[in-house]
């Protein structure tokens, strides 16, 4: 089938859902989503978004904090204009319909704060945020007559010149997007999704590791599509591991749990139950990400153990039962009474800081082709991410991708040309195992090889692995149909690769790029 329309969104997560509702009057919108609407990793965000919404806070103070985490390789400017537009988008959030907590005085907005924050500013729905966003804003774009929401579509490709049979390599000047090519889960058939304008919000990565906090839906779909289309990717080396997911080893993703809970006094201890964040920052369990994730993988490391604790108990009953609700529940379904007992966490990949690299409208290298949320790279985080700036981010760069689209929308015009996909000569996949049993063995090379601490040794052996892996996976890929799995699996394969790349191109140890090989780069705030 082939479908036409004037904005064409991959993705149903914050990103995609508020550049729909932004884009929506001035044209036909379609989103695609490869699972069901609300999953993706916007419903599992817990602590919140972070902004700086009252006096007693600054923007040059969240500025500072957010130029800090990232260890002095953001982009400024970007962080300013992220920073200083937040208040604004967060109205727009509760116009839509999303529900922050308030204070008792029930005029403001009660904040939290969490590691690398020097004030409270994260607004929060309880412990479970992000559920509400996606409740919020899928609500009202389900309301919206303009916009089709279409539910286990994969999006497999964006479609460039290159499907006109022009040859495109990444010193091509104006490659341009005209849609993109999609699976429709339900039937098999490959569609062809023509739009003047297309926005990636396809989310992050975290399924290139084995233990991840993200959703299944995690595989890096934009950035590997990019990738094949040569546009431009950036920053892949930072991925940000959180320090404290749930131990428990069976379950996938791993449960978070957030760090407003250190923000409102929990503290890290060894397996003896004593304090050790002293040993690595003055800031102590509140330290950014990178510095804690590291140091819980040292001290796991130097005890031999597969997980630590976090102590809440300080924090009293009231404060567990009625702040974190989810966590409380999710512990106790364990057998864990964190009002009681101690909770073993360990760090998991949790959020990829790099990806597409985007201007200040959004915009890839890919002429109409934009990028929001996780799979994009805007130079707001650096060389490391300060918690609750993403789904900020996120809101950010809908709005301004949404501005410039709107602009572009009268000048642009379909290709007709555009074929659809050739699925001729293909067989039927039919070893499903090749599959699942090759994402693990990728999953476990990222995790040993390209973790949190890393090596030239490491990551040269990630990178020779990785290379049979993708040779194996080519090969089945010419042979098969297309499947959801197979195409995960490539892309899952496409980012290995250019974290893999990226890190050993940098010869700095900067944020979440950590190597026993190198030095540690002086250039901080
Ligand atoms: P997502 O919400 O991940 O949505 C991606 C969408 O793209 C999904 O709808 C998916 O189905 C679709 N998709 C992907 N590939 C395809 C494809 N090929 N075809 C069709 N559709 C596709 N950040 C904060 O700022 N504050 C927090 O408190 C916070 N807590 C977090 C807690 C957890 C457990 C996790 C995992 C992350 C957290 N983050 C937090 C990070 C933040 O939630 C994410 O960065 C953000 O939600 C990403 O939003 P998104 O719209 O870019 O992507
Ligand atoms: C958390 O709640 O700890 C996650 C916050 C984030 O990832 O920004």
């Amino acid at each position: 089938m082939r479908y036409e329309v004037d904005f064409l969104i991959v993705g149903s997560g914050i990103a995609g859902l508020s550049y729909a509702l932004k884009v929506a009057p001035y044209g036909k919108v379609c989103i695609l989503t490869k699972g069901e609407a609300s999953e993706g990793s916007t419903r599992y965000a817990q602590g919140g978004i972070a902004a700086v919404m009252y006096d007693s806070d600054s923007f040059d103070k969240h500025i500072h904090d957010t130029l800090v985490a990232g260890d002095g390789i953001c982009d400024r400017e970007v962080v300013e204009m992220t920073i200083r537009e937040a208040p604004d988008r967060i109205r727009e959030l509760v116009q839509y319909g999303v529900n922050f907590d308030l204070d008792r005085s029930g005029d403001r907005f009660d904040l939290h704060r969490e590691g690398g924050h020097s004030e409270f500013r994260i607004l929060h729905h309880k412990d479970n945020t992000g559920a509400e966003i996606e409740r919020g804003l899928l609500e009202a774009v389900r309301r919206h007559p303009n916009i089709e929401l279409k539910e286990r579509q994969f999006a497999i490709d964006i479609i460039t010149q290159h499907h006109l049979g022009q040859r495109v390599t990444k010193h091509t000047p104006n490659i341009e997007c005209y849609g993109v090519y999609a699976l429709d889960c339900d039937t098999n058939r490959i569609d062809t999704y023509l739009a003047k304008v297309t926005l990636l919000a396809t989310g992050g990565m975290g399924n290139v590791y084995s233990t991840t906090t993200t959703p299944i839906i995690s595989t890096g779909d934009g950035v590997a599509m990019v990738h094949r289309a040569r546009g431009v990717l950036k920053d892949m080396e930072f991925m940000q591991f959180h320090p404290t997911s749930l131990y428990n080893p069976a379950e996938k993703p791993a449960f978070l749990i957030t760090e407003a809970m250190r923000g409102a006094g929990a503290i890290l201890k060894d397996r003896d139950g004593k304090e050790f964040m002293q040993k690595y920052d003055s800031r102590l369990s509140l330290a950014p990400r990178d510095i804690v994730a590291r140091a819980i993988d040292n001290e796991m490391k130097l005890s031999g153990k597969d997980y630590l604790y976090l102590d809440a108990r300080g924090i009293g009953r009231d404060g567990l039962i009625n702040g974190f609700p989810t966590i409380y529940a999710k512990c106790l379904e364990l057998g864990i009474n964190i009002t009681k007992d101690m909770i073993p966490i360990r760090p998991a990949a949790h959020y990829q800081c790099g990806g597409i690299a985007v201007n200040r409208e959004g915009e890839s290298s890919i002429h109409n082709l934009y990028a929001a949320g996780e799979c994009s790279c805007t130079g707001l985080h650096g060389g490391n991410r300060l918690a609750s700036n993403s789904l900020l981010e996120a809101v950010v760069y809908a709005h301004n991708a949404a501005q410039s689209s709107i602009a572009r929308i009268n000048q642009n015009t379909q290709n007709n040309q555009i074929p659809d996909w050739n699925a001729e000569g293909m067989v039927l996949n039919e070893e499903m195992v090749l599959i699942t049993q090759t994402k693990k063995e990728l999953q476990e090379i990222m995790w040993n090889y390209v973790g949190i601490v890393r090596s030239d040794l490491r990551l040269r052996r990630a990178f020779d692995r990785l290379n049979l892996i993708f040779r194996e996976t080519e090969d089945l890929y010419n042979r098969s149909v297309l499947t959801e799995p197979l195409s995960e699996l490539r892309n899952l394969i496409a980012c290995s690769y250019l974290t893999i790349k990226m890190a050993m191109a940098r010869r700095k140890n900067v944020g979440l790029h950590y190597s026993l090989d190198l030095i540690d780069d002086s250039a901080k705030d």
